[in-house]
This record gives structure tokens, sequence and C-alpha cells, in this order.
């Protein structure tokens, strides 16, 4: 049985929904404070599926989970606050809840003797880019709590596998997209600032409202390395396949090598959607680097994982769910 926290979040579900399609046995740990029941009601119609509603920040929540689950074979860690801007106005809720919550987990794994990790890190662990694309080696150097708090989490990490024998694998995400290819799952944040859901969802009364066409980029607007969840979902297969088969501590980035700016993101909605959608050309928003591209050779090579959805699907996803979303909110 895998251990999913998180699983009713964006990543998580989809990760929880590829486990349950490879026939693996999955326990969902989430509060539910940013995750959403009607996706774990989806998710169990697929498998085997059981969730617990809990809260990492308290210890007895995650140790319960241990105690009534004995067959517990490896961990996914999802369960975190994300949001750039909200950490740098509130680093307390980001280290309490991404630092403390996951030494709680930890702890528990140590008690209970589960000894494998995948833990969902970030390309913010890198802070502003000394170049292009990012490989593994590229300096840490978050410029905010979020980035920090991960960076902070990897470290941890890197002390339990010397001294417990703790095996983790870190994955580095890039700018996640898309959504389930048929739209029973998909990305729900209540209070929405990603890209591509921002665009799809505007209307004339909302515009969608474009950060910066000042940069010095292609067009003027940042780059990102679009990686479609899917993808994404699998590569967290793949490395708990590795961890099974005895791969030490180690760590990923997970994109695709090629980056879209913004403005060709924004033509591409248009295109799926059929329409002209209304936009803003704002001020930069702050923190924004430039251009964010992964170097993704060492996942390809360590754990075979070869990303395989371009942005035009990822958005044909996304709109597909958009649609059903619509109608559930
Ligand atoms: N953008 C807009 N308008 C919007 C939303 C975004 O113009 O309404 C722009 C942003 O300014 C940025 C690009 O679109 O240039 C991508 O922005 P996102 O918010 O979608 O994603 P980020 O690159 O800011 O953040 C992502 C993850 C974070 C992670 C970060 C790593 O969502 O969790 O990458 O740097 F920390």
């Amino acid at each position: 049985m895998i251990l999913v926290t998180g699983g009713a979040g964006y990543v998580g579900s989809h990760t929880v929904m590829a486990l349950l399609e490879c026939g693996k046995e999955v326990i969902v740990f989430d509060s539910l404070e940013l995750g959403h029941m009607e996706i774990i009601d989806a998710l169990k119609k697929l498998g085997n599926l059981k969730f617990v509603k809990g809260n990492l920040k308290t210890l007895d929540d995650i140790r319960g989970v241990f105690l009534s689950n004995k067959n517990i074979e490896a961990v996914i860690h999802f369960a975190a606050y994300s949001r750039v801007e909200e950490s740098v106005k509130n680093p307390q809720k980001y280290y309490y809840n991404n630092v403390y919550g996951t030494l709680n987990l930890l702890n528990a794994m140590l008690e209970f003797g589960v000894n494998k990790i995948v833990f969902s890190s970030t390309a913010a662990t890198y802070g502003e880019p000394v170049y292009t694309p990012i490989d593994e080696k590229h300096p840490q150097q978050p410029i905010n709590p979020y980035g920090m708090s991960k960076l902070m989490v990897e470290k941890i990490m890197d002390d339990y596998d010397k001294a417990y024998g703790l095996k983790s694998v870190r994955l580095r995400y890039f700018n996640v997209a898309g959504a389930d290819s048929s739209a029973r799952i998909g990305e729900w944040h209540d209070e929405e600032t990603h890209l591509i859901p921002n665009i799809l969802k505007a209307t004339s009364d909302k515009t969608f409202k474009m950060f910066g066409t000042d940069y010095n980029t292609v067009d003027g607007t940042c780059v990102r390395d679009y990686i479609n969840v899917e993808d994404l979902a699998n590569a967290h297969i793949k490395a708990l396949d590795y961890l099974n088969k005895g791969g030490e501590t180690n760590y990923f980035n997970l994109g695709t090598k090629s980056g879209n700016s913004v403005k060709e993101v924004f033509a591409a909605c248009e295109k799926v959607k059929g329409a002209h959608i209304p936009l803003d050309v704002c001020a930069r928003r702050a923190g924004d680097p430039a251009i964010l591209v992964a170097d993704n050779s060492r996942a390809k090579e360590v754990l075979n994982w070869n990303p395989k959805n371009d942005l035009n699907y990822s958005i044909n996803t996304a709109y597909e769910w958009e649609k059903v979303l619509e109608t559930m909110v």
C-alpha cells in the first residue's frame, strides 16, 4: 500500500490516479483545506483507495494512519502550501506547515519502519536562474519562503538518509499544466493564480491579466517550462520503482527542456477555445524570473522518464476540465 499525502490536490490526485491504474492500493491523507472531496470521490471509482482526513501538523493524525495500516510500503508526499506570494507575506504558515508537517511525517515513518519517500519539490528551490536550462547542479538559493521551505525539507531528507537510512527521491517540478485526459479530475484551486487556468477562466468581467511585457525574452513576456500533469504523475511511479529497486537518495528536475512565453501560451489558449480572450496587459508581478526551463536529462537517464504530452495537449485537457469544473462550483 502506498500512502499519498495531499492526494486530494492537483498533482497529488493525478498521481493517485496513475497509481490506481497500475493496480496499486492507495491511502490518501489530506486535510481538505485546499484539496476537494469531489476529487477523492472520482478517484474512488478507479480502484482500491482509502481516504483519511487529517493534518500533518498533528503528529497523532499521521501516526494513526501508520498504526491502522501496517502494510504501507512507501510514501509520496504532496501535502504543502505552494503560493509564492503568500509565503512572502506569511512565512510562519509555510515553515510550520511545509517543514514541521513534513518532520512529523518523516518521524512517523521512522517509528513505523517505512523508509522510502517520493517528495514533491520545486524549481523554486533554485531561485533566480544563474544559467538556463537549469540542471540539478544549479545552485539552490531560493528567493522566497515557499522555495526555502522545500529546500529545508530536501536537506532534512539528506540527513535522515545518512543517519537512519531513509531513502528519498525529490522531484523538482517546473510549471505543471493540464488535466486528466477524460476530465475526471483536474486543477482546482479556490483562488487560482496559475497562468493556464487563469487564461481559460477569463471573461469580459474578469479579464486575463498578463504580468509584464518588458522582460528580456523572445517577446517580452516570461518563459516557463510547462510539464503535463499526466507525464508528471508518471514520473512519481518511476521514482517509486527506482526506490523499490534499491535506488539511492536522488533528485530530479521535471520539465520538458523547452520553454513557452506567456504570449505564446495565451495564443495557444485562444486557439483551443476558438475565441478571443479578454486581456489586460499589467505591470510585472513581483518575484517572477524571466526564464525558467529545466534540463531534464537526469530524469530521462536514471528514471527512464520521457514526457510525451505537449503544451497544446495540456491546454486542451485543461479546457475540457474547466468546463466540468464550471458545473461543480
Ligand atoms: N501569469 C500571468 N497572469 C496570471 C498568472 C500568471 O501573466 O494570471 C504569468 C506569471 O507572471 C509568470 C507565468 O505566467 O510569468 C507563469 O506563472 P504561474 O503563476 O502559472 O507559475 P510560476 O512560474 O509563477 O510558478 C510555478 C509554480 C510555483 C513554483 C514556481 C517555481 O506554480 O509553485 O513555478 O518558480 F514555485
